[in-house]
């Protein structure tokens, strides 16, 4: 239990642990260069705004499970609001000179935000799971426990096919244990539930609305990752990537990751016909 203390009473300072919060950022460059603070605040920024996305994607998880589709999509409204301000984010660190960077990026070998654990863990739990990405953190119990339990955990995609599946579509969630060929059969069922919630949206609305929020988690993290690759090509080229990898070259391998591919890929098949086309949510055949 904190001690906010009632003698002397609590205060702004104490409450946010201010004091603490601003002597966290130890510059490596000595003396120290005069942008490498701006780099700090801006990573640990970053790392704040992820655990309150982390905070927002284990809740809309629970509400989906306990059927509360409004709650799970204000929850995924707030992370997307909040990917949309790490988007600016980033543009305030091209405030700062190609060379002043150099001036300071050596040090920070061989550390890099491919390092970040509550990135990992965001990609993780919003459904793209990756066992290769422990290796990195093969020296980090702390980054380990956590990402094993993420790996172990459930996906914002499984507990949203388990919600459209006890709301009566044909949308299961479990792939676990399939081959190829089933994988590719449930992807098919999943697509069509999307169709259908899609082209019935408003007597669907509640499903619509949190495809809606999913897909816009979805485009936010990838435009970030667009803006993020652009920021490091102006500032570095083709150079690489201070955690060893190729740089921009492999960033650009990034772009295209999906967490819900289902929802994007029922964008090809909607079709204004679909009621009259055989829709089994309207019965017609
Ligand atoms: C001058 C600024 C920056 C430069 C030059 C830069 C450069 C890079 C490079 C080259 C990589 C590839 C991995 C490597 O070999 O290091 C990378 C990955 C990454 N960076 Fe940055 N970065 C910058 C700022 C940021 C910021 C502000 C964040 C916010 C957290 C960030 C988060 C990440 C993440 C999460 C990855 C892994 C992406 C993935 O694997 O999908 N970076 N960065």
């Amino acid at each position: 239990m904190k001690d906010y203390g009632t003698n002397p009473p609590l205060s702004y300072n104490k409450y946010l642990r201010v004091p603490d919060l601003i002597n966290l950022q130890d510059c490596l460059s000595d003396p120290a260069h005069h942008d490498e603070l701006l780099f700090i605040t801006i990573h640990q920024t970053y790392e704040l705004w992820f655990k309150q996305i982390l905070h927002e994607v284990d809740a809309a998880i629970v509400h989906m499970n306990e059927d509360r589709a409004i709650r799970a999509s204000r929850a995924l409204a707030r992370v997307v609001e909040i990917e949309k301000v790490l988007i600016a984010q980033i543009h305030i660190l091209e405030t700062m000179t190609p060379i002043s960077f150099l001036a300071f990026r050596d040090e920070l070998n061989p550390a890099s935000g491919f390092q970040s654990m509550q990135f990992r863990e965001i990609e993780f739990s919003s459904g793209l799971k990756s066992k290769n990405i422990l290796h990195e953190f093969q020296n980090d119990e702390f980054a380990q426990a956590r990402l094993r339990a993420r790996l172990d955990g459930p996906t914002l995609g499984e507990a949203f096919y388990v919600l459209l599946s006890r709301r009566g579509f044909d949308a299961p969630a479990d792939c676990a244990t399939l081959d190829e060929e089933e994988r590719r059969k449930l992807y098919g069922k999943r697509t069509r539930a999307i169709l259908e919630v899609l082209t019935h949206f408003e007597e669907r609305f509640e499903e619509f609305q949190l495809a809606e929020k999913m897909i816009e988690h979805d485009e936010y993290f990838s435009l970030w990752r667009s803006h993020h690759v652009k920021m490091v090509e102006r500032m570095v080229g083709s150079k690489r990537g201070t955690g060893g990898s190729e740089g921009v070259g492999y960033l650009r391998t990034t772009l295209d990751k999906k967490f819900f591919p289902e929802l994007w890929e029922a964008r090809t098949y909607l079709d204004i016909r679909h009621g009259e086309a055989g829709c089994p949510f309207t019965g017609h055949e």
